[in-house]
């Protein structure tokens, strides 16, 4: 679902499958760009970004069958502000219950000097490419890319056309990830209060890392009247990565109290897609990030373990459920047996058969034996091994 009259209700966009795979090396397969989109689906997204149709043969293919599967969310494809990409993504898309044409041109000085058109031409494009979208497809979205380092008359006016011309969202990046918290409140504020028709249609937040303030800075858009924030499983993204979906998600629940405005996602369901995406991009989770790291729910000093054995509320905000985490942190060593060898595997991402179990579990013993303890990561190079070797 995309409308809604809830006005406490934020809808979730993940393009963890268009912006998180323009990571450098972060390429899915067709298969596994199906099985994330599945497990979005499933976890509540509204508004999956499948992919970039005309940028590959791939790409095309994975977005139109990600389409056809869908069962919840709306499905977007991203285009240029030119006809032929238009019309390629809505090839792609038209197949979903529910389509989004999702097209976008860069307005600031910058982006403007790349296809060197000039104001007015730029507006002329935007009018005549949302027209195209909308003549195709009742859902649109438009971006001006680098909203945020463009000036602000000019914003104010694409908007203003982009609305006319029949969008019914619009999203504003901050591309390079260039804008502070209360900048980002100020212009989804300011957009809404000045821009003639903004009340029809739905603003949205799209946040890139490079200051480390993309959760904060989708946070404060939504304080301004932003009701959809764009991010990614585990932040994946260009550069630093652009907002990370779980930080999101988490914040707006646990402090419902000072931001209370919800989401449609199931909390649950957050570590198994975060290992997933981490598995099939090939970018591991940092250790200490916020929700999903290695390290979020662990604790080694004293002090903390004893708090937590007294009382979990002493330094944990969350409870690891809530995430879908299992209270019980396994600690593989020479000791363990192969049912907590295949619960470690399964929690990382890997079904193993019988006799590939067999196999890794001798030469887990040989490694279990050379070391303490035999971490994640040992675990899943000695399955990367298994692989090359098969
Ligand atoms: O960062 C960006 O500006 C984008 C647009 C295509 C929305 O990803
Ligand atoms: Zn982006």
């Amino acid at each position: 679902m995309t409308q809604t009259t809830d006005t406490d209700r934020v809808l979730i966009f993940d393009t963890t499958l268009r912006d998180g795979e323009q990571s450098p090396g972060a390429t899915m397969t067709h298969e596994e760009k199906l099985e994330i989109a599945g497990l979005l689906d499933e976890m509540g997204v509204d508004i999956i970004e499948a992919g970039f149709p005309i940028a590959s043969e791939g790409d095309f293919n994975a977005v139109a069958e990600i389409a056809k599967n869908s069962r919840n969310s709306v499905i977007c494809g991203l285009a240029r502000a030119h006809f032929a990409d238009i019309d390629r993504c809505w090839e792609a898309v038209r197949h979903a219950a529910q389509p989004r044409i999702h097209t976008f041109i860069g307005t600031s000085p910058l982006h403007r000097a790349i296809p060197n058109l000039t104001m007015d031409e730029m507006a002329t494009r935007i009018h005549e490419t949302v027209t195209h979208a909308r003549n195709l497809c009742d859902n649109v979205q438009w971006s001006p890319m680098d909203a945020t380092r463009t000036e602000w008359d000019y914003l104010a006016r694409v908007v203003e056309i982009a609305i006319k011309a029949g969008a019914t969202t619009i999203n504003i990046p901050d591309t390079v990830g260039y804008t502070a918290p209360v900048e980002s409140a100020d212009l989804i504020r300011r957009l809404i209060a000045e821009v003639p028709g903004a009340e029809d249609v739905i603003f949205s937040t799209h946040c890139h890392n490079d200051l480390g303030m993309a959760t904060a800075n989708s946070l404060a858009a939504v304080a301004g009247g932003a009701r959809q924030i764009e991010c990614t499983i585990n932040g994946l993204g260009e550069r630093a990565g652009n907002t990370a979906l779980e930080e999101i998600v988490m914040a707006l629940k646990v402090r419902h109290d000072i931001m209370p405005w919800s989401t449609g996602v199931d909390t649950t369901k957050i570590m198994n897609i975060s290992r997933r995406v981490a598995t099939v991009s090939g970018f591991p989770v940092q250790f200490n990030k916020a929700i999903v790291g290695k390290n979020a729910f662990a604790h080694e000093s004293g002090i903390h373990q004893d708090g937590m054995l007294k009382n979990a509320e002493t330094f944990e905000i969350m409870r690891p459920e809530d995430v879908g985490l299992t209270e019980s942190n396994l600690v593989m060593g020479k000791h363990s047996g192969r049912a907590a060898l295949r619960d470690k595997l399964n929690q990382l991402g890997y079904e193993v058969g019988d006799n590939q179990l067999k196999d890794i579990f001798v030469r887990f013993k040989e490694l279990a034996d050379r070391k303490k303890e035999v971490y994640d990561e040992d675990l899943i190079a000695l399955m990367r091994v298994g692989e090359d070797s098969e």
